[in-house]
């Protein structure tokens, strides 16, 4: 497998191949992974910084993993809310936004729920996975939006006092309602289909990779290394982000 820094392989032609199709002003489609967000601080899932106290990705962001320790669960994403409270976008979610201006049309779809892309300035974003800082109650509607990274270790509904859990989607949920069908059709209508920092392993978000090659797009993926996606990519730039991006504009 390729990884980055050996790996970046004729780069310089590639990225003027998507300079070419960029100054067509092509309709883009945009997959982004917690890759994006790594040069701001934010650990990604899978990475050396992915397992907290022993615990994968998978062991916290479940209901499983919920119901077994809420306690530790709260732990981690309060862990992560007082990261990000702190972090800034990184010269990748800015090109994103200037890649925008750039395309007849756009949309970003992200599995992130750092919402570091709509603090960069990118308007439309499909949130695949929900964001980190709405707190819904596992028993009745209330729902709101918490932006103190200080919750208490057992936060409980103001309403009804039921457990409050993060407004993310968690290992085995549905995604948020319509929310695919709305990526699905952008990347079908799409002549350049980007994946970005992502390991392209949970589905169905990988599964647009697959989606955009079928439907004819170009596909272009930026990663520190391959993945299953790459399979799928016209173009492989083995690379930060925050580096391969700008360079595209
Ligand atoms: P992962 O942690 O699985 O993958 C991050 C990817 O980013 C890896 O392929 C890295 O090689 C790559 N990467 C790291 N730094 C990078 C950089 N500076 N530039 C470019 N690429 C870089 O994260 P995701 O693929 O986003 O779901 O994980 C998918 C889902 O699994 C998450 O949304 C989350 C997680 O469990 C839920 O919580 C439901």
């Amino acid at each position: 497998m390729l990884k980055y820094p050996e790996g970046v392989l004729f780069m310089k032609d590639s990225i003027d191949d998507i300079k070419a199709i960029l100054a067509l002003r092509p309709k883009i489609a945009v997959l982004t992974g917690a890759g994006i967000s790594a040069e701001s601080g934010v650990p990604t899932f899978r990475g050396s910084d992915g397992y907290w106290k022993g615990k994968s990705a998978e062991d916290l962001a479940s209901m499983q993993g919920f119901s077994q320790d809420p306690h530790g669960v709260w732990e981690w994403y309060n862990l992560r809310r007082q990261k990000l409270k702190d972090i800034k976008p990184n010269p990748g979610h800015d090109a994103l936004v200037r890649l925008e201006e750039l395309a007849s049309s756009f949309t970003l779809v992200t599995q992130n729920v750092d919402r570091l892309h709509q603090q960069a300035g990118s308007g439309q974003v499909l949130e695949l996975h929900g964001s980190i800082w709405p707190v819904r109650c596992m028993d009745c509607d209330y729902q709101e939006d918490r932006f103190q990274v200080d919750l208490p270790a057992e936060p409980r509904c103001p309403d009804c006092k039921g457990w409050l859990r993060p407004g993310v989607v968690w290992f085995g949920e549905a995604l948020p309602f319509g929310i695919m069908e709305k990526a699905d059709h952008a990347v079908r209508m799409a002549d350049l289909f980007f994946i970005i920092g992502t390991s392209a392993v949970v589905w169905p978000a990988a599964g647009l990779a697959w989606t955009a090659r079928e439907a004819g797009a170009k596909v272009v993926e930026i990663n520190l290394e391959e993945t299953p996606a790459t399979e799928v990519a016209h173009i492989s730039l083995l690379g930060k982000s925050g580096e391969i991006l700008p360079q595209l504009l």
